[in-house]
């Protein structure tokens, strides 16, 4: 699909977007809005690691996009007071690569691994032994000269990020002791960030216009963050720049974005299905073949915050739209039309 979406939880290439995504990022668990069971049993994981001076357990944190997981690993670092090492999964070619990596580290370092779950096998599979035991074995030399060799690492932590946990192997992912799931936001804490971005950004909003924003941003902090700056924006290009709550019923108007946070895109999905199937389960491929997005474009970035708000609903044969999204729709759900 060629629209291009302002919901969109990914990281758009738009470099100002990045720039206010790093000013944005919360850096200590005292401005960390939110997820408070993780921050809990994190802060408590930390407190103990650091009594006894070691380095946490390693860290898996899962859920989907634009939730805080690579905020959450800066905070780690920073609460720890270790240094950063960011990688991702598709960066990481080949097992050398990573023996490069693993070999610069030094102990109580932590090794951000975003897209953990695109590690290819082998390289899993180096890893594993290296979270496990702090030991790396390498082979030097080719044919009969070969001779493998085992380094001793340094006491390291890594924290892996994914949206999908089902794509990791199982000996990789029983190595994290920690493993968290990221979840939504509410209303009130995407207020309270809405909130914290606009004085860090020194833009001045009514308390109705964010409130009014805290519902439509998908309970989703980087979404948050993106509409507080288009409707900023909108506002300094069609008044004083105050955000009240006019300017924000404009803007979002323009986007096209409805009371609950979807836009058009959204309809679209949720259309294409009701319209093809009425309440009947389709599968992933289909969906996407529908929409012409990827299987995983949709697993991601759609259907989480249709399944959290309960527009959607899984069943063994696929998905369906509920009573609640053929409402949303303006449309009559056959189990309640008149027969
Ligand atoms: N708890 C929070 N409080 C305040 N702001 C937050 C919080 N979590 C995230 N943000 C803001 O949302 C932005 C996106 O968060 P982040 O990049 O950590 O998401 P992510 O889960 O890593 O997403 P992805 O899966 O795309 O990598 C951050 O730049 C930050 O400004
Ligand atoms: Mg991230």
């Amino acid at each position: 699909m060629a629209i291009e979406r302002i919901v969109d939880t990914s990281v758009d290439d738009d470099e100002d977007e990045q720039v206010i995504e790093v000013t944005l990022r919360p850096q200590f668990f005292s401005d960390y809005i939110g997820q408070e069971r993780l921050k809990k049993n994190l802060k408590l994981a930390i407190d103990a690691a650091k009594k006894r001076a070691e380095p946490i357990d390693h860290v898996l944190l899962y859920g989907p996009p634009g939730l805080g997981k690579t905020t959450m690993a800066t905070v780690i670092a920073n609460e720890m007071g270790a240094n950063i090492r960011v990688t991702a999964g598709p960066a990481i070619e080949r097992a050398g690569d990573l023996a490069s990596i693993l070999t610069n580290l030094q102990d109580g370092d932590i090794l951000f691994i975003d897209e953990i779950h695109r590690l290819s096998r082998a390289v899993e599979e180096v890893l594993y032994s290296a979270m496990e035991d702090y030991k790396l074995d390498i082979v030097i030399g080719k044919g009969p000269a070969a001779r493998s060799v085992r380094l001793d690492l340094p006491k390291f932590t890594v924290i892996g990020a994914t949206t999908r946990t089902g794509a990791l192997a199982a000996p990789l992912r029983d190595r994290f002791g920690h493993i968290y799931r990221l979840e939504f936001y509410t209303p009130n804490e995407i207020g309270d960030i809405i909130a914290r971005a606009s004085g860090i950004l020194e833009t001045k909003i009514h308390p109705e216009a964010a409130s009014m924003l805290s519902t439509r941003a998908r309970l989703t902090p980087r979404i948050a963050n993106r509409l507080l700056k288009r409707v900023r924006d909108f506002a300094d290009v069609n008044g004083d720049g105050i955000i009240d709550e006019p300017t924000t019923n404009r803007a979002l108007e323009l986007l096209e974005i409805d009371e609950l946070g979807l836009d058009p895109a959204d309809r679209q999905l949720l259309n294409s299905m009701v319209d093809n199937y009425g309440d009947n389960p389709v599968g992933l491929n289909t969906i996407a073949a529908l929409t012409g997005d990827e299987a995983t474009t949709i697993e991601d970035f759609y259907e989480p915050y249709l399944l959290q708000i309960g527009f959607i609903e899984r069943t063994p044969r696929g998905r369906r739209v509920t009573v609640k999204g053929f409402h949303h729709l303006g449309k009559t759900h056959p189990a309640l039309a008149d027969k």
